[in-house]
């Protein structure tokens, strides 16, 4: 029997989780579509960069490294301060779902990170 790798190898690793993350931001940096939730940001994104390949390397099963500086990420706790409406969720997943489809990723492993970012968003709409 084969054991299935973890998300996180399946993603490449470190390098591959920072170039979705890369991916991600440019486009949220460039993209008019973006521009609303661009605007919630700060005006250098590397904080924002290297926060989210810090949570994205745990949650996918590789060194747990935003716990370990931040403590528990209490994301819906976190984005209480930031006005996120439809708009702003769906412009956030137009990102990364281009983002994902720029990888190099199994097709199972695009729909299963589409379908948990899709509610990981929803989940942190607050308005
Ligand atoms: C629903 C749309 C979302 C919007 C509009 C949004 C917006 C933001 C903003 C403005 C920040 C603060 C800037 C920063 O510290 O980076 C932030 C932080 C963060 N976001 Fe999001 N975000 C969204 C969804 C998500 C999702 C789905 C995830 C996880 C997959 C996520 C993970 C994070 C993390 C880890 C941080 C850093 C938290 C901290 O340590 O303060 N965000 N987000």
């Amino acid at each position: 029997m084969t054991e299935t790798p973890p998300l996180y190898e399946l993603l490449g690793g470190e390098t591959g989780v920072r170039a979705l993350v890369d991916r991600f931001y440019d486009l949220m940096d460039s993209a008019p579509e973006a521009q609303d939730v661009r605007a919630l940001h700060a005006a250098s994104l590397k904080g924002s960069r290297e926060k989210l390949f810090m949570f994205l390397t745990g949650w996918s099963g590789g060194p747990p490294l935003y716990i370990q500086k931040f403590g528990h990420p209490r994301l819906r706790m976190r984005h209480l301060p930031f006005p996120i409406a439809e708009r702003e969720r769906d412009q956030w997943l137009w990102c990364m779902d281009r983002a994902i489809d720029a990888g190099d990723f199994h097709p199972v492993v695009v729909e299963h990170l589409k379908t948990r970012f899709s509610e990981m968003a929803d989940f942190l709409r607050n308005q």
